[in-house]
């Protein structure tokens, strides 16, 4: 049986849409507890990790007014009840409607589309998504890994079907999903390559150990085996142009549009690929906790700010000024 607190907490959340505007919809505040159905839990969160799906809420992308104001945020690590150091799978679904795999189940949804999300001082979640915190990982790390870093991760090694030694092009360095991509890309012995519109960025990219870098759009020395997508219509003509035929486009994201031209001429006289890809499942984020404490892989964090600073961090989201994962701390 559900039931609701009546005590409040911190929380940030989006209590209006504006496309153009998303800062206007964003408030921090008192809020009222998460309820916690059956077969649910909840988590004190230390840490919570800002996603470009926070940006989509505010602009009204993925979530109807109706269901304002909502509690922002996808991912956190915290304590769970019983004491345990826990990270919060991000995807509410049922495994049994997805044939097996959650992120296919019909009705499946993010923490803050229908259910309050991490960006508070507590958040309720099913008890199956929790999942143990590395020891090796700190809570502001170990906050990056349900969304940018599983959608890395699947993408590479679920979607991409490549084998290590491929070569592996990354459009948008800079991003989340972008920096996880090459770190976890790097680890498993792929030939990193990445385009990024910032001269910085591309150089952090090659400290992150990216084999080499590019200018948005620029033409490469030979084509790849895969393209990793996450920017859309700014970069989806030169995905298309530079796989080998036979190449794969695996795409999770459009944060510039997803209205490109198709290339179809090209997807099929060259014999592409096409494959969309969201999150991962549970037990991925298991092995992918396991996968960084094996490899040494750390999320890379731009900057952690206090909770109540979350609206400079959706700023800099906006804007595009980071390098990696912005994490909010309790
Ligand atoms: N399907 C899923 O499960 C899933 C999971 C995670 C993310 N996503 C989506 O993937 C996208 C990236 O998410 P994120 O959290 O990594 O976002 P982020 O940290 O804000 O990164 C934004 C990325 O977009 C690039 N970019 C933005 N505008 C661009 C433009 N006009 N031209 C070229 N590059 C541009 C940036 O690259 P540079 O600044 O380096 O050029 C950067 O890599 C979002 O749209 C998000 O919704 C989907």
């Amino acid at each position: 049986m559900a039931f609701c607190r009546v005590l409040g907490m911190f929380a940030v959340t989006a209590a209006r849409i504006d496309a153009d505007d998303p800062l206007s919809g964003l408030e921090t505040g008192e809020r009222p507890e998460p309820s916690v159905p059956d077969g649910w839990t909840t988590v004190t969160v230390k840490a919570a990790a800002l996603n470009h799906h926070d940006v989509w809420t505010l602009r009204g992308v993925g979530i109807s007014p109706d269901r304002l104001p909502m509690v922002l945020g996808c991912d956190a690590a915290g304590i769970a009840e019983d004491g345990n150091e826990v990270v919060v799978h991000a995807v509410i679904a049922d495994p049994d409607a997805g044939g097996g795999d959650e992120t296919l189940d019909p009705r499946r949804s993010l923490l803050s589309e229908r259910h309050p999300g991490t960006f508070a001082e507590r958040v309720s979640v099913p008890r199956r998504n929790l999942v143990p915190k590395p020891s090796a990982l700190s809570f502001e790390e170990a906050a990056c890994l349900p969304t940018a870093y599983l959608t890395a991760y699947k993408m590479l090694f679920e979607k991409s079907g490549v084998q290590p030694g491929s070569t592996v092009l990354v459009q948008g360095a800079g991003g989340g999903v972008g920096t996880a991509a090459i770190l976890i890309g790097r680890a498993a012995g792929f030939r990193m390559w990445a385009t990024s519109r910032s001269e910085a960025k591309r150089a952090r990219a090659l400290e992150l150990g990216a084999d080499q870098v590019f200018e948005s759009g620029a033409r490469l020395p030979e084509r790849v085996d895969v393209v990793l997508e996450t920017v859309g219509q700014a970069t989806w003509s030169h995905s298309v142009r530079s796989l080998k035929p036979g190449g794969r486009i695996v795409i999770s994201g459009a944060t510039s549009g997803d209205a490109p031209p198709a290339e179809l001429t090209r997807v099929f006289f060259t014999q592409l690929t096409v494959t969309g890809s969201t999150m991962g499942s549970r037990d991925e984020l298991g092995r992918l906790a396991r996968f960084c404490e094996q490899t040494g892989v750390r999320p890379v964090i731009d900057r952690v700010l206090p909770m109540a600073q979350a609206r400079d961090g959706f700023a800099a989201m906006v804007d595009g000024d980071l390098f990696g994962k912005i994490v909010f701390t309790l």
